[in-house]
């Protein structure tokens, strides 16, 4: 890598003053650049999982003449809408990405059909259809016969959209879970005429994979992602084998939508979810429930290569901390490729019942060239295997192991890992650790228990809400600061300021004594924005030094506004990052993205997002890694390590059970509490513990009755006091809650737009602690503290 000599600044000279400016002395811009480019091209590729290659029909062979058929070759979806969407400078599709090929003298392409549907979706553009979102035309039949002439191999591209702020359909025919008519029609005409298939998905969540799976026709299928601005020459890489696929499902294929545990209550009601699958997300659920396992077309884990590898696992250690199993993965086939090595564990059945297996680790090897080996170590906290019992089984409100063998299998996919010789035998139970009931359910009637029968919740009052006033922050932004106080100026002043605290001259104590309560105030809500931002700031107290750092989006790529010229990098979605099962490629990713974000002036950087796959259905789904909590919370800390070693905070969202986005704002999440623990809270609780986020967003919904910005258990005795987080948390932006409730339970800013007054109010009356108003105006100044 070049070397790099970042500019020396006086602290926050960048987020104050200088949008754009190069990072690096004597350099072009990082910022959407050619390294950054390259990085999310090789990161889509890596992600890209090879579901099905009957004969070899992939990767294609040189020379190879292919037909691309469907709108989607064009209408390339690179991410999903909303917060996590990107301003780019230009987007590859799939015909780019094969137009390169072409250049290269690799393949040929049947020029027709892609000036057809070139043709065919500039009109539907034209006609306002937004991009992903266009209509399969009819394939005319002059236009197949002339393509099958040409080849005997064909390419089926269907792509999809979502985004924030609504939710996917499930019904058949609805061209969003399930294909459209229109896209069955095209791809039963294609399959009808051509011998050899591929079919490409351009998907950021689940779809419908049956027709692929099931039909012999359909020779080969890669779900494609949604890659970034490069995702259609990734596409290319991978079918031309440039790039030998090494991307694993994240989530399980099941043969329908019904077949989800979710499926049946995810759309009841728009006030409430029940969460009665419980811990049985996903493949926890389809490996366990008797019958579940033949509704599985892919399984959780699931990707294919070009070549072939064999796993050599060592003798299983145990450790103080837990296991550690040496696994030594050669290449045996012809192809040069990378392979992921998974362990997964099934625990003694004891009282609390368990899924049939669960990963607890996994490694990714560089590239192996054909005959050669690496060696990767797996370890496995004990905590990993841990299970929390909220009903007293056991031990009331604990982690514990129970007694009993744990086995561990070894493999490429949840299914096809193999059962080690070695085993642990625990003689005793073991409590790791007893905490207290926190946030346990009130409305949820019953669960889902490893048998397929539900066993019933305990009884208890049911959740009485708090009587909010309506929700007079729904929309507002932050006014300047000195419209409010004409004490406040712009000017430097003689005072104290913050940066005499960074250089160790004064301590943060006597800095906030030196500070009024109305300014105290005053750094626990959003502040206007500056520069290229907009989604607002925080800190903002001018005349103490105390810069006004401003926020961005997201999870794909950083989001500035669009009029400040700036075009940035679009990544992968983190669905994509999370199937390359790469923790050090998600580092990079998280440095290569906050470079771009100090480059124009922002000090946080509102991601990643990390909220469990639930459903297929969930609008957000591609902005978020997995339906398994130790993959999303483990590539999620190795983004949060990359952003941060930049000294750009990050912001780990949207905690907790964000899981649908219908009426996100006040959906109530009715979950146990051990789900809520092991599957929902424990991608965050990694991160916590592994990457130490320095701020975190709580999510809009309520969490048993609870919204999340005011659940002080949530904020403030798991958040802090079970797991130690030092860091701040704001709320989502807008959310329903009140200031003054916020603060009280421990949520340190409110976004985008405080209420000072309100907290003012609640101040004099007595009923908001002051030592909760100086608490989280401390962590406000720690975290600009630790900024560039
Ligand atoms: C989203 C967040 C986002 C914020 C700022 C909210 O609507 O839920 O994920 O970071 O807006 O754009």
């Amino acid at each position: 890598m070049m070397e790099r000599k970042k500019q020396e600044l006086p602290k926050w000279q960048r987020i104050r003053y200088m949008p754009a400016t190069p990072l690096y002395k004597g350099q072009e811009r990082v910022t959407e650049s050619a390294a950054h480019i390259a990085l999310s091209r090789r990161a889509a590729a890596d992600g890209m999982v090879l579901l099905k290659n009957e004969g070899g029909l992939l990767p294609f062979a040189e020379g190879a003449k292919i037909a691309v058929f469907g709108k989607a070759q064009i209408d390339y979806v690179k991410g999903g809408g909303g917060s996590g969407d990107v301003t780019v400078s230009y987007v590859r599709n799939i015909v780019d990405g094969f137009c390169e090929k072409e250049a290269e003298g690799r393949i040929l392409c049947f020029q027709p059909l892609t000036a057809y549907y070139h043709a065919d979706v500039a009109r539907q553009r034209a006609e306002g259809k937004e991009p992903g979102r266009t209509v399969e035309p009819e394939l005319p039949d002059d236009l197949l016969r002339d393509a099958r002439a040409y080849t005997d191999t064909a390419v089926i591209t269907i792509c999809r959209f979502s985004g924030e702020g609504w939710d996917r359909t499930g019904e058949a025919y609805d061209g969003d879970f399930f294909l459209s008519r229109e896209e069955e029609a095209m791809a039963q005409k294609v399959l009808s005429a051509f011998p050899r298939v591929a079919v490409v998905l351009n998907a950021g969540g689940m779809m419908d994979t049956r027709w692929i799976h099931d039909d012999p026709r359909v020779t080969a299928a890669l779900l494609a992602g949604q890659g970034g601005m490069e995702g259609g020459s990734a596409v290319a890489d991978i079918l031309c084998g440039d790039v030998c696929p090494s991307g694993h499902l994240t989530d399980t294929y099941a043969v329908d939508f019904a077949s989800y545990p979710s499926s049946a209550g995810f759309a009841e009601s728009d006030s409430y979810v029940a969460y009665e699958d419980d811990i049985f997300v996903g493949y926890r659920y389809f490996e366990t429930i008797p019958g579940a396992a033949e509704k599985v077309l892919y399984p959780f884990g699931f990707g294919l290569s070009y070549t072939r590898f064999e796993r050599l696992p060592g003798k299983l250690a145990v450790t103080e901390e837990g296991f550690e199993l040496p696994v030594l993965v050669t290449n045996v086939g012809e192809a040069a490729g990378r392979e992921v090595a998974q362990l997964y564990a099934s625990l003694p059945q004891g009282k609390l019942g368990q899924p049939a297996r669960v990963l607890v680790a996994f490694a990714k090897t560089g590239l192996l060239q054909p005959g050669t080996s690496e060696q990767l170590l797996l370890k496995v906290p004990y905590r990993t295997l841990a299970s929390y019992d909220d009903v007293g089984k056991v031990r009331r409100s604990a982690w514990l192991l129970e007694k009993g063998t744990y086995r561990f299998y070894l493999g490429g996919d949840v299914r096809a890992a193999r059962e080690l010789a070695d085993t642990w035998e625990l003689a005793e139970d073991r409590v790791l650790e007893q905490v207290e009931e926190r946030c346990a359910p009130h409305d949820l009637a019953r669960r889902l228990c490893p048998d397929g029968t539900y066993e019933a919740m305990p009884e208890r009052a049911p959740f009485v809400p708090y009587q909010d006033k309506d929700y007079p922050w729904e929309g507002q932004r932050p006014t300047e600061w000195c419209e409010e106080d004409p004490t406040c100026c712009w000017f430097p002043s003689d005072k104290m300021q913050l940066d005499d605290v960074f250089r160790g001259e004064l301590s943060l104590d006597d800095f906030m004594k030196g500070l009024t309560t109305e300014q105290l105030v005053h750094l626990l809500g959003g502040r206007p924005d500056r520069g290229a931002a907009n989604t607002f700031g925080m800190g903002d107290l001018p005349v103490y030094g105390v810069p006004n750092a401003m926020t961005a989006d997201g999870p794909a790529g950083l989001r500035i506004k669009p009029e400040c010229g700036v075009e940035t990098t679009a990544f992968p979605t983190a669905s994509l990052i999370a199937s390359t099962w790469d923790e050090a490629l998600a580092e990079e990713i998280g440095h290569a993205g906050a470079e771009e974000v100090l480059e124009n002036g922002i000090g946080i950087w509102l991601t990643p997002a990390i909220n469990i796959h639930r459903s297929p259905l969930c609008g957000r789904n591609f902005e978020y890694y997995s339906e398994d909590p130790l993959l999303a919370g483990k590539l999620a800390a190795g983004m949060i390590r990359g952003i941060q070693s930049m000294k750009v905070a990050c912001s780990l969202k949207h905690f907790c059970c964000n899981n649908k986005e219908t009426e996100r704002k006040e959906s109530d999440s009715r979950v146990s509490e051990r789900a809520l623990r092991q599957i929902y809270l424990k991608a965050f609780e990694i991160c916590v513990k592994e990457a130490d986020p320095w701020t975190i967003m709580s999510s809009y919904n309520r969490v048993n009755g609870v919204r999340s910005s005011q659940n002080r258990e949530l904020l403030t005795d798991i958040l802090r006091g079970e797991w130690g987080y030092r860091g701040m948390v704001t709320t989502d932006w807008c959310t329903h809650g009140e200031h003054w409730l916020e603060t009280a339970a421990g949520n340190d800013v409110k976004m985008p737009r405080g209420d000072d007054a309100g907290l003012l109010a609640k101040l004099r009356s007595g009923e908001l602690d002051p030592e909760c108003v100086r608490t989280s105006a401390r962590r406000v100044l720690e975290m600009l503290l630790k900024l560039a």
